[in-house]
């Protein structure tokens, strides 16, 4: 069966998939878009609500489907799973949410699909590791949102602090999407600038203060909108779209996907963001940015607490 570049899969509808959906389908980079959910009267009530808006859009087909429409799709996003509720960390999530993707890949498996699994569910980093580990397809084609989304907010934020396009940005959240990510300062760049040359082009010369405050309002994003809102979606539609684009048009992007380690900076074994080029292949090659001892040290910590947890499934 070969690969229809123009046909997106999404499994799970709930507010993440289905604003996902909604965003893929704006996006107009697929003709064919098939969502599937434990609750098929869910799926078909945003297929029929998306697919509303098709007239101010572009026409595609959109629909609820089964694991038997999945052959020659590109892309499988996966989004299914519980959330996390007030005070409740990504990692809080692994026992209900381990169980759902091993039977979502379980159905996955037994049909011949070549192109690219895209897990978004949490805690992603230790999903995609089971999604690798459980359809044993190659590495490259088996990618975790990651921490996509906090360097999307990570960039926003410091377009606020410096009064700045973000996309003019070139700066990394690294490690676990989770508690223990960090931000990869050493290599920050505003128009090609250092970071902190470009804060004192703008008056600000207190940077340690700054950073502390940027990157933590970054790290509890989630836990505040979700305080107030009960669940993120919006940010990560639109990350899941960027990924997609880079996927389905082969483009070569560098994003911080998670995806596995094989020997950068000493880490085996692990799945957790670092850039890497994206492409129709899914990880072309992952990008090891230099950091320093501190950047190095916390990326080694982040990936000691995920393997703790990857211990618990998979003991050898
Ligand atoms: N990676 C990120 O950056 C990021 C950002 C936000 C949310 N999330 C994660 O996305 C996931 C979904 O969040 P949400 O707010 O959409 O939750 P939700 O409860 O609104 O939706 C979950 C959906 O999954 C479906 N589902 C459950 N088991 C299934 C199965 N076996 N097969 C198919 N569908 C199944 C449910 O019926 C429901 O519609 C959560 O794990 C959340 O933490 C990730």
């Amino acid at each position: 069966m070969s690969i229809d570049s123009r046909k997106v899969v999404v499994v799970g509808c709930g507010f993440v998939g289905s604003s996902s959906a909604f965003a893929l389908m704006q996006s107009k980079l697929f003709s064919e878009m098939v969502l599937i959910d434990a609750d098929h009267d869910r799926a078909e009530g945003e297929a029929m609500d998306i697919s509303h808006g098709m007239a101010f859009a572009s026409p595609m087909k959109i629909y609820a489907g089964t694991y038997d429409d999945i052959t020659d799709a590109a892309v499988i996003v996966i989004t299914a799973g519980a959330n996390q509720k007030p005070d409740e960390t990504r990692l809080d999530l692994i026992r209900k949410n381990s169980a759902i993707m091993k039977s979502i890949i379980g159905e996955i498996k037994k049909r011949p699909f070549e192109g690219i699994l895209l897990i978004v569910s949490n805690p992603v980093d230790i999903l995609t590791y089971i999604a690798l580990k459980e359809s044993g397809y190659p590495a490259n084609r088996v990618i975790g949102s990651g921490t996509v989304l906090d360097t999307g907010r990570f960039r926003y934020e410091l377009g606020e602090h410096l009064g700045v396009d973000s996309r003019s940005i070139h700066a990394f959240i690294i490690g676990e999407h989770g508690d223990s990510e960090l931000a990869a300062w050493s290599e920050a760049r505003v128009g090609g600038m250092p970071i902190n040359d470009f804060c004192e082009l703008r008056g600000h010369y207190d940077h340690e203060a700054s950073m502390e405050k940027i990157f933590n309002s970054v790290k509890n994003s989630a836990y505040e909108i979700i305080a107030r809102k009960h669940a993120t979606y919006y940010g990560i539609a639109m990350a899941v779209c960027r990924i997609c684009a880079a996927i389905v048009r082969n483009e070569q992007s560098i994003l911080p996907v998670s995806s596995l380690m094989t020997g950068e900076y000493g880490l085996e074994n692990v799945v957790l963001s670092i850039p890497a080029v994206v492409d129709e292949n899914g990880i072309e090659t992952v990008v090891p940015i230099e950091l320093n001892e501190k950047e190095l040290s916390e990326l080694q910590q982040s990936a000691t607490v995920l393997k703790k947890v990857i211990a618990e499934f998979y003991p050898d």
